[in-house]
């Protein structure tokens, strides 16, 4: 089993073509069950998913991230949302109170997603399938409106799920000691900025548009905000 598991790792890379063949029932229970068994901060759960199989929605999904065709393509997307609708909703029938989701609701709740979402990704792999995520957070409200999500669930990531048409070499990653330390945090950022850099060689200019200033990342940051205010989500911040 572990042996699997290491090996279906090291043979991960993201798959952005696909065959035209349904995912069947069975696979989606199977997978849909692997992101529910997950683990979740205080076993909340505070996560739901929605698997678009409909052509036409996954065309306005691929439309609403910048024309990525591979959603439209993949038979299978899976949106992973951060839902606090249900247990805002549990909480009223248990309290008949109000609650109003902040920001320390929303960022657990994110890394939940992302631990879910990856289980959900490995399950799909190890029944053969090809995946590939696709940052919803670029455009979050959009994707509310196309999924008619309800106030307080918040469209983060889509994981395209289908057989693989393609099958494209592994990405690079950084060098085990830029990852791993033992103890104390080494070597220092200077070394690891070194040793990273080649990395993204073949395309150093998108990398450091990506993390530089007024790049994607604020870009993300704010329509990430005005979503959440918008699906009544409190976004201040107490100093
Ligand atoms: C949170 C997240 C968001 C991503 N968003 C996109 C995306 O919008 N479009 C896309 O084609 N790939 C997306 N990817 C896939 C990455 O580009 C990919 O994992 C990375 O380049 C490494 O390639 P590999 O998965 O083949 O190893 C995303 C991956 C993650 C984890």
């Amino acid at each position: 089993m572990g042996d699997c598991l290491i090996e279906l790792v090291e043979n991960h890379r993201s798959i952005r073509s696909f065959q035209k063949e349904p995912v069947p029932e069975s696979d989606l229970e199977l997978i849909a069950e692997a992101a529910r068994r997950a683990p979740t901060a205080w076993n909340l759960m505070p996560v739901s998913i929605i698997a678009v199989t409909n052509k036409g929605l996954r065309k306005r999904l691929a439309k609403a991230v910048g024309n990525q065709e591979h959603v439209a393509k993949a038979p299978l997307n899976l949106v992973f949302s951060v839902d606090y609708a249900k247990l805002r909703e549990a909480y009223r029938q248990a309290r008949s109170n109000e609650l109003k989701p902040k920001l320390s609701h929303f960022l657990p709740a994110l890394i939940d997603l992302g631990i879910m979402s990856g289980w959900a990704a490995l399950a799909a792999e190890s029944l053969g399938y090809g995946v590939c995520f696709v940052a919803l957070y670029i455009n979050p409200c959009v994707v509310s409106e196309i999924l008619e999500l309800p106030k307080q669930v918040i469209p983060m990531v889509d994981l395209l799920i289908g057989k693989p048409a393609e099958a494209p070499q592994k990405r690079p990653r950084h060098p085990m000691r830029a990852i791993l330390s033992v103890n104390r945090y080494s070597p220092e950022p200077e070394i690891r900025g070194k040793v990273i850099l080649p990395v993204y060689e073949a395309w150093l200019s998108t990398f450091l548009e990506v993390i530089g200033p007024n790049g994607y990342m604020d870009e993300t940051l704010r329509k990430t905000f005005e979503c959440l205010k918008l699906k009544g989500f409190d976004t201040s911040i107490q100093e």
